[in-house]
């Protein structure tokens, strides 16, 4: 709405409608940033609600098989060779059932080559957390579901995480003093017990309902900082008013240095992946993960760029300055930085530090095969006859008052016939640069011209809760970009990253990787699906979300595995008793399931046979004929007869 971001006055729009009306907000732990909007903007009393449980994802299925065939490959004696060599075709084969491998050709010899890098694989989908089910307002977590829960936040592989049987003893009441007692006094698993004890008990009773009836009657609620549980465990107990940050301490020390960490990890698995230095990345930029990481993306993009802020006598940020060349070590790589618009409305200091930071780096007096900013500026300059200014700006978002690339709506409602639609529409969108002094004006050439030469797109994930095909706003973004990318530069393959930060040191992730991780561990997974269909309507609405959000990818990236519908369908279309269940929890996402993976063959991001084509087609039509009310069982039918 019309008016100032913060500090409103009586003049403006928000002030004007929220008058003096009690604003309580029942707020997301893990969101401060967009906490922090209605606060700033309607005077809201945040009442924090706890994200949902966490677990690790498990194995399940073909999967089962898979890692017990790998065992028993590894258990073998050494001189065993034959028996061995036995094994080799079958564990190809349980690894093609799954999508692992592929059938051709076969893994010569003792198949080691093959199956210790797949044994990682198998490792990496039993371990990696997913959301288990959802939360309800006023339900403290289980028993099971708080050891689950804990075992996550001691981190499985840390050096002082107790054993999952001292964290039951724990969630069944024990001292965790006693629970531990044979350990030495000094043991660091003991002290992380008692950490872990302590947030048990203010997860096993429900603070929330409490909470919102204190506020209800006008009484304080207490504040707490916003977070990941996993990593904040001082959100806890929920059911406080979430508060800020200091915008003055945005880029922590700790977020510099490890931005830099990241960038050089990000560096490192495109020349992996076969790639030279990059010249220029684009880096998308939300509020909620440089919130929950003190800036630590702010601080990838000042790494890339190889500059720094500069804090004053009071260590409040100032501004920003280079990092030595001979210091950085390599050439300062040109960063395209797109801002949500939340990150825009929250930290608009740090908005005109990375244009400063650009701007710096354009016009530094370096040679231009190490500076690659400038490279591009005086190129931009040169046949565009603009002041360097101009040519410095990096930092795109969208124009005051909006938010989002709209792309997400496009792919929400099917309306578009081509993907350089979806491009167009995230250009217009996100064309607006955001310079020095911090207003934006639309520059849709700069921004085609810098994206022309961008050689990947990334962005950081931050949240186990928040996956890619989770919400739709990281293929509206994330996606967005690199379809306006493939656009700009005429198309071709555009690799896209995920920086995953959701625990230990942080791993790189390609955006297929990561769809095809997160459709194993959580919409192909009956521990992530049972959890969901647990909740009914919404849990159906779920999996019908992950099944849109998986198309988004498609549609913007091209990035998508066709194994990942052909499985989707089979799970939740074809089968009949499958179908049958979401159907009578809720006939609308059902329906919209069948449709959107119909969608998605029309728009030839798989192929399937003729048959599964005619069984999906069949399936879609009795849903639709459910949705309606006009749907005949068939034993309904053969009665009638
Ligand atoms: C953000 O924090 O910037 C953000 C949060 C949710 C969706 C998109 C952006
Ligand atoms: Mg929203």
């Amino acid at each position: 709405m019309p008016g100032k971001q913060g500090g409103l006055s009586g003049a403006c729009w928000p002030d004007r409608m929220i008058g003096d009306l009690p604003n309580m907000y029942v707020y997301a732990s893990n969101n401060p940033s967009e906490g922090t909007i209605a606060r700033r903007r309607s005077a809201a009393t945040l009442i924090s609600y706890l994200t949902p449980p966490v677990a690790h994802a498990g194995l399940y299925k073909g999967l089962l098989d898979l890692k017990a065939s790998i065992d028993h490959w590894r258990a073998l004696a050494p001189d065993a060779a034959a028996e061995r060599a036995a094994l080799v075709p079958v564990i190809q084969a349980q690894a093609v059932a799954v999508e692992l491998a592929t059938a051709e050709p076969a893994w010569p010899g003792d198949g080691a080559a093959q199956i210790l890098p797949l044994a990682d694989q198998v490792r990496e989908l039993e371990y990696t957390l997913i959301p288990h089910g959802l939360h309800v307002i006023g339900e403290a977590p289980s028993p099971a579901e708080r050891v689950d829960l804990l075992l996550a936040m001691a981190g499985s592989a840390a050096d002082d995480a107790p054993s999952r049987e001292a964290i039951e003893a724990v969630v069944r009441g024990a001292d965790p003093e006693q629970v531990l007692a044979d350990l030495p006094q000094d043991d660091p698993r003991r002290q992380r017990l008692r950490e872990l004890a302590s947030a048990d008990r203010l997860l096993s009773v429900d603070h929330e309902i409490p909470a919102i009836l204190r506020a209800l009657d006008g009484r304080f609620v207490r504040p707490a900082p916003g977070g990941d549980v996993l990593r904040t465990p001082e959100v806890l107990p929920t059911g406080r008013n979430l508060h800020g940050f200091d915008p003055f301490r945005i880029p922590s020390a700790f977020a510099l240095a490890d931005g830099a960490r990241q960038a050089a990890r990000l560096i490192e698995r495109h020349r992996v992946d076969g790639n030279g230095l990059p010249e220029s990345v684009a880096l998308v930029l939300w509020g909620t993960d440089n919130l929950k990481t003190e800036g630590g993306p702010i601080g990838q993009a000042l790494a890339l760029l190889g500059a720094e802020p500069v804090f004053d006598g009071y260590g409040r940020l100032g501004g920003s300055r280079l990092v030595p060349l001979e210091k950085l070590g390599r050439p300062r790589i040109d960063v395209v930085i797109t801002l949500s618009g939340i990150f825009r409305d929250l930290l608009p200091m740090q908005t005109r530090l990375l244009a400063e930071a650009s701007y710096l780096a354009a016009s530094a007096d370096e040679p231009l095969e190490l500076n690659f900013v400038r490279k591009h500026a005086l190129e931009y300059q040169r046949r565009h006859g603009c002041d360097l200014e101009t040519a410095a700006l990096r930092v795109f978002g969208n124009a005051d008052g909006t938010y989002g690339a709209n792309v997400n709506h496009l792919v929400e409602n099917g309306r578009w016939d081509d993907e350089d639609e979806l491009a167009e529409t995230y250009t217009r969108r996100k064309s607006f640069a955001y310079g020095r002094a911090g207003r934006p004006v639309q520059q849709v050439k700069l921004l085609e011209t810098m994206l022309a030469d961008v050689q990947l797109a990334y962005q950081n994930l931050d949240s186990v809760e928040l996956g890619v095909t989770d919400v739709d706003t990281y293929f509206d973004t994330l996606g967005g970009i690199g379809r306006a990318i493939k656009r700009a530069r005429g198309g071709g393959y555009v690799p896209i990253y995920i920086g995953d930060q959701t625990h230990g040191e942080g791993t790189v992730r390609t955006l297929g990787e990561q769809v095809a991780l997160e459709t194993r561990t959580r919409a192909l997974n009956p521990k992530w699906y049972e959890g969901m269909l647990e909740h009914g309507y919404e849990g159906v609405r779920q999996i019908e979300v992950h099944v849109t959000n998986t198309m988004g990818w498609s549609a913007t990236t091209g990035q998508v595995a066709p194994w990942v519908y052909q499985e989707l369908t089979k799970t939740f279309v074809l089968d009949e008793q499958m179908r049958d269940r979401l159907a009578k929890l809720n006939p609308t996402a059902s329906a919209k399931v069948a449709h959107r993976l119909i969608e998605a063959q029309e728009r030839n991001y798989w192929s399937p046979d003729a048959e599964t084509l005619e069984a999906l087609r069949r399936a879609s039509d009795e849903l639709e004929d459910r949705l309606e009310g006009v749907y005949v069982p068939p034993v309904a039918q053969g009665a009638a007869a």
